[in-house]
């Protein structure tokens, strides 16, 4: 038996999940010579390197990857154990991660709201990250469920769809094409366009449609985040497309309002994932239950949006 504590294991886990003894020190709020030095005890007790140094990167060795895996096994089942014990006492009671892409923001929130109200003993982790984080965070097994808008199709995962996320053109309501009808996606050539980041799935699907029909677009901007395309787009900077979603807040007397464009809405739809053959936690199996429950009810925002600006 190795003589490693979990403490230990824990310290490990974290560094080999980021690669980097500072940005571990900074997740587990502990020093970074107190991160060296559990793992070199731990090292020492396993008896052979876990990590190699090349240059600035740290790789794990082959006996890093095997207790990895262990690691991650371990901490998988005593989370189980902790939600069985917790079950077993009559309550609800523990742990929720949650990933979710940026348009879920709008939603998951209000939904996690009323969940909490009913199970109050539940403690949430909701991470809003892009596509390909999430994809990273799936790979790594770092929460309980996903919602993503394009389940990576490369993991094998169990995912459900749940409620429809449009993505439709957004633009300033001065707008030389505000109001207008059934305008041909050709009128969108050279116009200023803000664009989502690297990795963002809403960038994929724009990109994808444009690249169908030809179209380039003038990118003036790059943004990593929705709200700020928002303000970009009251600015004046350019259009953009977007989940109506991100429009919830948006009233009639707004600045933005939705263009009528060929090819518009871009349909896609939210699916909640997990990684096929997880044994969900009683915590991960209500949550899931209560998201396919509460879902249909949620409301559009565009229509009044789109009333708005008709001349
Ligand atoms: P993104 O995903 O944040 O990666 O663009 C949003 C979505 O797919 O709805």
């Amino acid at each position: 038996m190795i003589p490693a504590t979990l403490h230990q294991l824990k310290v490990f886990e974290t560094v080999a999940r980021h690669g980097s003894f500072t940005r571990a020190a900074e997740e587990l709020s502990i020093t970074q010579p107190t991160v060296s030095s559990q793992v070199k005890q731990l090292t020492k007790a396993v008896g052979l390197p876990l990590f190699e140094q090349i240059g600035k990167s740290l790789y794990l060795t082959d006996a890093g990857t095997e207790l990895l895996s262990t690691c991650q096994d371990v901490f998988e089942r005593l989370t189980n154990f902790q939600m069985t014990v917790a079950d077993l006492k009559g309550m609800k009671q523990g742990q929720l991660k949650l990933a979710v892409i940026t348009t879920a923001k709008y939603f998951i929130p209000r939904l996690l709201g009323s969940f909490c109200q009913k199970y109050p003993g539940i403690d949430v982790t909701l991470k809003v990250t892009n596509h390909k984080t999430i994809q990273q965070r799936i790979l790594n097994n770092e929460d309980d469920l996903y919602i993503v808008s394009n389940p990576p199709q490369e993991i094998d995962l169990y995912s459900q769809s749940f409620l429809d996320n449009p993505l439709v053109v957004v633009a300033n309501k001065k707008h030389h094409l505000a109001g207008k009808s059934m305008v041909a996606i050709s009128e969108l050539d050279g116009e200023p366009f803000i664009m989502r980041e690297q990795g963002s799935g809403t960038r994929e699907a724009v990109l994808k449609l444009f690249n169908q029909h030809d179209i380039s677009v003038r990118v003036r901007l790059e943004l990593g985040s929705n709200e700020a395309i928002k303000q970009a787009i009251a600015g004046g900077l350019g259009i953009s497309v977007l989940s109506e979603h991100c429009l919830i807040s948006e009233g009639k007397s707004g600045e933005l309002t939705i263009l009528d464009i060929e090819g518009f809405p871009i349909e896609r739809r939210w699916y909640v994932s997990y990684i096929a053959g997880k044994k969900l936690s009683t915590i991960a199996k209500t949550f899931l239950d209560y998201l396919l429950e509460e879902s249909p009810k949620v409301t559009f925002p565009a229509s009044s949006i789109l009333t708005a600006s008709v001349k």
